[in-house]
């Protein structure tokens, strides 16, 4: 089957072997080694004061040439880092729809006014916000517009891409391919940042708006021809015939790669309800695509020892990562679905404080390798395996986004637990958060990426939900999504086992005794 990151992960192979602030507070620079400050009682008793240094240095990602492009206002993978200094090195110079995702769903917040979205932008200026924000994203949809006239063939979806030049290009292993889960993370981004920006009394900020929307409503005119193959198949990755003919030409023919489809219960969800939302499917098509996603969905209950039982949705590897949908779409409008993964959290720190894990655990980028600065390679096979599909998995790297679920629900318990491996050598940076470390502190991953930073981010902004309900409803789909949504989930779970128990809260710590910190963070 074709779950999860895939599409998204199927690059790094072939890439890798190549609260408010509080006013007082803004106008100090916090220390960039913050975390060791902090107790956990302390993070957990005042958990605003912690988010607004973290936003504070979590901002400085968010940098012209590290995480975007100020010329063409696209977002870039992310940096190495020096093993010693924790300066950057290495530019990630592409990047992919995925990433384009949480730099949106950022400028949704600042465009809103969001106080902490302006710490993250504009800790020196915070009123500035809207403005970075609303800038970038014009020059956005300029780049957007011009690789669509390049590339006609991708029908307005975005493949992995080089984003260096002005003018963008398929990366070469994703020339002729587009996928659809990452794509599928940016249109609901997008949706989102409309309604935001419609939200707004500013008539410059509506026309941006209605120029955002003519790029989105012509993805809805080629979802279909690109993604659907009928019998509610659809593509994880479509084969483009030639990406420089336009979707309409008589030459031109998209193909399923190879055997994977979207059919995942997970993050893949958000293209396959784009699809069912706005491509103009037959009603026969649309419970075709909730049929061959059925078979995925399913309860389990997790036991460790004397804790549990407690019923989950069944993981594919039960990482972090899976749960991405919940931040863009208003899935906990709907009680049984807020229920089974409030569920899910109880679980995900609960299995860590059994196990006698410091973090948790998401699909990430492994170590660097100090003698050659590369990150050895990616490690899927991330999260728990009792509760999930895929049960061979490694389980020695942990990483700071992991939390991002739980953040949603409790954000001094996924603060908590987040500071607890960022308190571990060398996860802070100046940059802010560190991409991973290895349980027993021996090595960690020199790098910086949107995933494993700003995931984060958006979960202590609440996701992007909010804005989207309110355009679902304007749209009239909302009720069509949460009906869909809920007859998949109450035909599975009803009776929820383990709903009475707290999160727990780290008691391990990762050995701080082999690595030093980041000269340049310390
Ligand atoms: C909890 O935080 C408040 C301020 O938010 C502070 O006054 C109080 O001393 C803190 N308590 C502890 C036990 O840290
Ligand atoms: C962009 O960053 C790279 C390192 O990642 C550096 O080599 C290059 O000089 C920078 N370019 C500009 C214009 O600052
Ligand atoms: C509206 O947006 C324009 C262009 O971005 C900006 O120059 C102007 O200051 C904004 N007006 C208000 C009232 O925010
Ligand atoms: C994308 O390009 C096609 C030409 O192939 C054009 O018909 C379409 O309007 C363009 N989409 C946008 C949003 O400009
Ligand atoms: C793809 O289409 C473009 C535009 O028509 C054409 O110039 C090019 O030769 C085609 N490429 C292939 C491999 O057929
Ligand atoms: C890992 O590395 C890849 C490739 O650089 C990047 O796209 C991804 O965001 C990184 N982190 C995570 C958590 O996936
Ligand atoms: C991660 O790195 C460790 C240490 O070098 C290595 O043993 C392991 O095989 C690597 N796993 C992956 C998936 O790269
Ligand atoms: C994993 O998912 C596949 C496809 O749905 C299914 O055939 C298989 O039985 C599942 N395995 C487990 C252990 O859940
Ligand atoms: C978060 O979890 C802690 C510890 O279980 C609990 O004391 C607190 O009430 C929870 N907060 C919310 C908002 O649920
Ligand atoms: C931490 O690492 C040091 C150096 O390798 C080792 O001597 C020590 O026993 C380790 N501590 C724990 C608690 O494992």
């Amino acid at each position: 089957m074709g779950f999860g990151s895939i599409s998204s992960l199927a690059l790094f192979g072939a890439i890798l072997t190549s609260g408010h602030p509080m006013l007082s507070a803004q106008t100090i620079e916090p220390p960039c080694r913050f975390a060791l400050q902090y107790t956990q009682e302390q993070v957990l008793n005042d958990t605003s004061t912690f988010i607004n240094d973290l936003l504070y240095w979590e901002g400085k990602f968010h940098q012209n040439n590290v995480s975007y492009n100020n010329a063409n206002g696209m977002s870039y993978d992310g940096t190495n880092i020096d093993w010693t200094t924790g300066e950057r090195t290495v530019k990630h110079p592409f990047s992919a729809a995925s990433k384009e995702s949480l730099q949106v769903m950022l400028y949704t917040h600042a465009v809103a006014g969001s106080p902490e979205a302006a710490r993250f932008l504009s800790p020196k200026n915070p009123s500035a916000a809207p403005e970075i924000a609303t800038s970038i994203m014009k020059t956005k949809l300029e780049t957007y517009l011009r690789f669509n006239e390049t590339y006609p063939g991708f029908g307005g979806f975005l493949p992995w891409f080089v984003s260096d030049a002005q003018d963008l290009s398929p990366t070469w292993d994703w020339v002729n391919r587009v996928p659809g889960l990452d794509n599928g993370e940016l249109l609901w981004a997008v949706y989102g940042f409309i309604q935001s920006l419609e939200n707004t009394e500013n008539k410059s900020y509506q026309q941006l708006a209605s120029d955002w929307q003519i790029w989105m409503d012509y993805t809805k005119t080629t979802a279909a021809k690109i993604f659907y193959k009928g019998n509610g198949k659809v593509c994880a990755v479509t084969d483009i015939k030639n990406q420089s003919l336009p979707v309409n030409d008589a030459k031109q023919t998209y193909t399923c790669e190879g055997t994977g489809t979207l059919n995942d219960p997970y993050e893949g969800e958000l293209f396959t309800f784009w699809l069912q939302l706005f491509a103009g499917l037959s009603e026969d098509d649309k419970s075709a695509l909730s049929e061959v996603k059925k078979p995925q969905l399913m309860s389990v209950d997790y036991h460790m020892g004397k804790l549990g039982p407690i019923t989950v949705q069944k993981g594919y590897w039960f990482s972090s990562h899976e749960t991405w949908k919940v931040m863009e779409m208003p899935y906990y409008d709907i009680d049984i679905i807020r229920r089974v993964y409030q569920n899910a959290e109880r679980v995900r720190t609960c299995n860590s404080v059994s196990t006698k894990v410091p973090g948790m655990f998401a699909s990430v980028n492994n170590s660097t390798d100090p003698e050659t600065g590369d990150v050895i390679g990616y490690i899927s096979n991330a999260g728990i395996p009792s509760i999930s599909n895929q049960t061979v998995q490694e389980l020695d790297v942990i990483t700071p986004y992991s939390v991002f679920p739980t953040i949603l629900f409790n954000k001094s318990v996924g603060l908590a637990w987040w500071r607890n491996m960022a308190i571990a050598k060398k996860m802070q940076n100046m940059y802010g958060s560190t991409e991973s470390t290895r349980v027993d502190g021996t090595l960690i991953s020199a790098l910086v990426t949107w995933d494993s930073k700003i995931t984060t981010v958006i979960a202590i902004l609440g996701g992007v939900t909010d804005f989207v309900r309110q355009k679902m409803k304007a749209d009239n789909i909302y009720d069509e999504f949460i009906n869909t949504a809920q007859d998949a989930y109450s035909s599975v779970f009803n009776n929820l086992k383990g709903e009475n128990i707290d999160f727990c809260l780290p008691e391990e710590t990762v050995n701080d005794s082999i690595l030093t910190d980041f000269t340049l963070c310390n």
